[in-house]
């Protein structure tokens, strides 16, 4: 591996107004082939190459995604290495909960800033893909299982980043939701998930935040690798969203750097040690590779050095750590969602005496192991916090021993349990952390199941027993089984809070802060019930998404399941109604608008959330999707009317004879609630659809002549003549008759008509439809 340059030349070299004005195309019209393929493939680990000739200095990328990891030294992509202290924010999986854009804008600038003092020019985040299992190792490091959700909080993330004059990069894409077999698997997804489910988040973050870059996953698509696919770089990303920016691959993603330049690839990472310039030479030499092809990879590389470089001489921000450490606090206590809180046992009197029970609450649990491993400036834990914040007795008791903390690595669970116990019996409240070993959850390879570890189990049943005023605090990246659920009266799901999480966590137990995260995935009961269970993580390098577009919620509302806690759910130490929905039906976007009132006693975030059903619908959908969210701050008391705006794109679904996106007309559900379950108000309103003309074929059925407007009038009234003359026997009626003989192929019609239903008949069906 090389040690990475520092791109010192940034703005420094010596013809930099004349490099930084000139047109990309003009600045390759005057590279040599040799330095054309030298542009396109990385450097180092972590820079891109320098033409000193043509004043094109280097720059930096790095990651990413929740606060920057640069390495000054030795490199890798796996987070073993040291990296430059930087500030640890929420990992997404606890950012998202929050469900709050400026917040995650905020956020995004701050990182941006860190990357900005460091030299770097692109921050490799944020990560955006689907949840399609629980399992998935890197569930940390992305929002959520729904493509809104995950759209719009990477748009934030991006614009904030962006608004530092750094690049952000929109990872991984696409269809990259699992870490087994990560750098072959052929997700195998048909068309109307890829659009709906897997492309859609990318789509939104592509239109409304304009990334610098996009980074291709290593995955491949129906056979077909991310990095290596015209289809998805260019005619995708590029012709229909109108993507501007570079596409850069994900670290030795790349298997044929030809093939991907065809494909539109324009930055290969890391350096290849020279292998891919020769091959990209030889392959224009021989007449393989149109040079035209690394012209516009050259040319976009070319316009990201200078994007950076004119972000390098935007006015710089002072990187206030402190500051940042702040953010990251108020982020972390805006992302735990307390799912139970019976009692009101929470928030705890601070004259409460506690027992603090569980390693987590002194060591940490707070980010995930990989790529995006940062090296935290410093690291709040909750016992501490819990200490400053009590006025009473605080015990504390480590439960289990966590492998690496050198106190607990001696005691026996045992002994270990029956002192937590008895710590838990001699005071008003127990706090038990409890969470995922660090080495339970990374990128790299997925987990087995959903299980916190047994003797973190057994050692909550003791202190339930010993007191059953018993709070749990969760700390781990992917979803976990809740055995406990019904038994303990309050648990805030902590996921992965980052550097200030443990403060943030006394926060929110002592009521400084009120809970306010919405959970962004769905806590199933049990693995087998979750959507991908049969088909995950697949086998000889397939793995076959038959979910379809039944992802997360979907699933389990379209199968009616129950489940531990619905996606959308979060208490609050407040109560907030919804009242006075009014959706109206504009030409371009339905226009929801309802009045959040906070009729408790403490002020409050509410996370209101507008779900769209299309109930009778001709495709198969899930009852309600998450179409528009937005956050309210209200003080105890308060009201507000909110107005959400649900574009009209967005009711549309893929239709995949067309290959576009169609909005059926007719009966709209839009309800507003404060959880995909726990729904407020609903109400329906009548949307028009777009006119759906598929030409007909022989190989189209009676079934498609009826539901075409110019001629299902006609069947309609050949059917009835059909059956008046006899051709339903006794039996049938009409509708009858149309049912036996709706998947009849208007091309094998002929011969079999009892009525006027013959060869002439269908061509002139046909015919119609081709005119029209
Ligand atoms: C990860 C990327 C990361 C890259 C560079 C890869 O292993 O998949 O997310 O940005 O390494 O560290």
């Amino acid at each position: 591996m090389t040690t990475p340059a520092t791109p010192s030349s940034l703005g420094t070299d010596s013809s930099p107004d004349l490099f930084a004005d000139a047109e990309p195309r003009d600045v390759v019209a005057r590279l040599s082939l040799e330095q054309k393929a030298e542009l396109v493939t990385g450097a180092t680990f972590w820079t891109t190459a320098a033409v000193e000739e043509a004043g094109i200095p280097a720059i930096m990328v790095t990651d990413g995604p929740h606060g920057l990891r640069k390495q000054g030294g030795a490199a890798d992509h796996l987070g073993l290495e040291q990296s430059v202290p930087a500030t640890c924010f929420p990992p997404a999986v606890a950012l998202g909960s929050a469900f709050d854009t400026d917040l995650a804008e905020r956020v995004g600038a701050a990182i941006g800033a860190e990357a900005r003092a460091e030299g770097v020019g692109v921050v490799l985040g944020p990560g955006l893909n689907i949840k399609r299992s629980p399992l998935c190792g890197r569930s940390f490091e992305y929002f959520s299982e729904d493509p809104l959700v995950s759209g719009e909080l990477a748009a934030a993330v991006t614009r904030g980043i962006q608004s530092r004059g750094v690049g952000a990069c929109l990872k991984h894409f696409a269809a990259n939701n699992q870490e087994h077999d990560r750098m072959r698997v052929s997700s195998d997804v048909d068309a109307r998930p890829l659009r709906e489910i897997y492309l859609r988040g990318f789509e939104r973050a592509v239109a409304s935040a304009r990334p610098w870059t996009v980074m291709s996953a290593y995955n491949r698509i129906n056979g077909v690798s991310a990095s290596e696919d015209p289809w998805l770089l260019t005619e995708v990303l590029r012709d229909q969203w109108g993507f501007d920016g570079l596409v850069i691959s994900d670290w030795f993603a790349v298997g044929d750097r030809v093939e991907a330049l065809r494909a539109g690839l324009d930055l290969e990472m890391p350096t290849t040690g020279g292998a891919s310039q020769e091959q990209v030479i030889a392959a224009v030499q021989e007449g393989d590779l149109d040079e035209a092809a690394l012209d516009r990879c050259a040319a976009r590389v070319v316009e990201l050095v200078q994007k950076v470089q004119a972000g390098a001489r935007t006015p710089a921000v002072d990187v206030d750590v402190q500051a940042h450490h702040a953010l990251a606090r108020e982020a972390a206590a805006r992302s735990a969602v307390l799912l139970k809180n019976d009692d009101e046992i929470l928030p705890l009197d601070a004259c409460a005496s506690v027992a603090v029970i569980g390693e987590f609450a002194r060591t940490p649990r707070y980010q995930g192991a990989g790529s995006s491993q940062i090296n935290p400036t410093r690291v709040d834990d909750a016992l501490t916090a819990i200490t400053a914040a009590s006025r009473a007795e605080v015990r504390f008791a480590p439960g289990f021993p966590l492998e690496g903390a050198e106190e607990t690595a001696s005691g026996t669970a045992q002994s270990l349990r029956a002192e937590a116990a008895e710590a838990a019996g001699a005071v008003d409240v127990a706090v038990v952390f409890l969470g995922l070993p660090a080495a339970d959850e990374s990128e790299g390879f997925d987990r087995e199941h959903l299980d916190l570890p047994a003797e973190q189990l057994n050692l909550l049943e003791a202190v339930v027993e010993a007191n059953p005023r018993t709070v749990v605090v969760l700390s781990h990246g992917g979803v976990v089984a809740l055995p406990f659920a019904q038994t303990v009266p309050a648990i805030l799901e902590g996921w992965l809070l980052g550097q200030a999480g443990g403060s943030a966590t006394a926060d929110l137990l002592y009521g400084t802060a009120n809970p306010s995260g919405r959970l962004t995935e769905t806590i199933p009961l049990r693995l087998a019930d979750s959507p991908a269970y049969l088909d995950f993580p697949g086998e000889h390098g397939h793995v076959r998404y038959g979910e379809g577009v039944f992802v997360g919620y979907r699933w389990y509302d379209a199968r009616d399941l129950e489940v531990a806690f619905p996606f959308g759910h979060g208490l609050s130490y407040t109560r907030f109604e919804h009242t006075d929905l009014d959706v109206s039906v504009k030409a371009d976007e339905l226009r929801v608008r309802a009045t959040i009132t906070n009729t408790g006693e403490r002020d409050g975030h509410e996370v209101v959330q507008v779900y769209v059903g299309r109930p009778g619908s001709t495709v198969a959908r899930a009852p309600r999707e998450l179409k528009a969210f937005t956050t309210v701050a209200l003080q105890a008391g308060a009201s507000q009317i909110v107005e959400l705006r649900v574009p009209r794109q967005d009711l549309a679904h893929w239709d995949r004879r067309l290959d576009r996106w169609v909005v059926e007309g007719g009966e709209h559900v839009v309800a507003v609630g404060a959880s995909s379950r726990d729904l407020r108000q609903e109400t329906r309103v009548e949307v028009p659809g777009d006119e759906v003309a598929v030409p007909l074929t022989r190989e189209s059925t009676l079934g498609d002549a009826l539901a075409h407007p110019l001629t299902g009038p006609l069947v309609r009234e050949a059917v009835q003549e059909a059956a008046q003359s006899g051709g339903g026997g006794d039996v049938f009626s009409a509708e009858g008759l149309m049912r036996m003989l709706e998947s009849f192929p208007l091309g094998r019609l002929g011969g079999f008509s009892t009525s006027g239903m013959d060869q002439e008949w269908v061509d002139g069906l046909i015919a119609r439809t081709r005119r029209g």
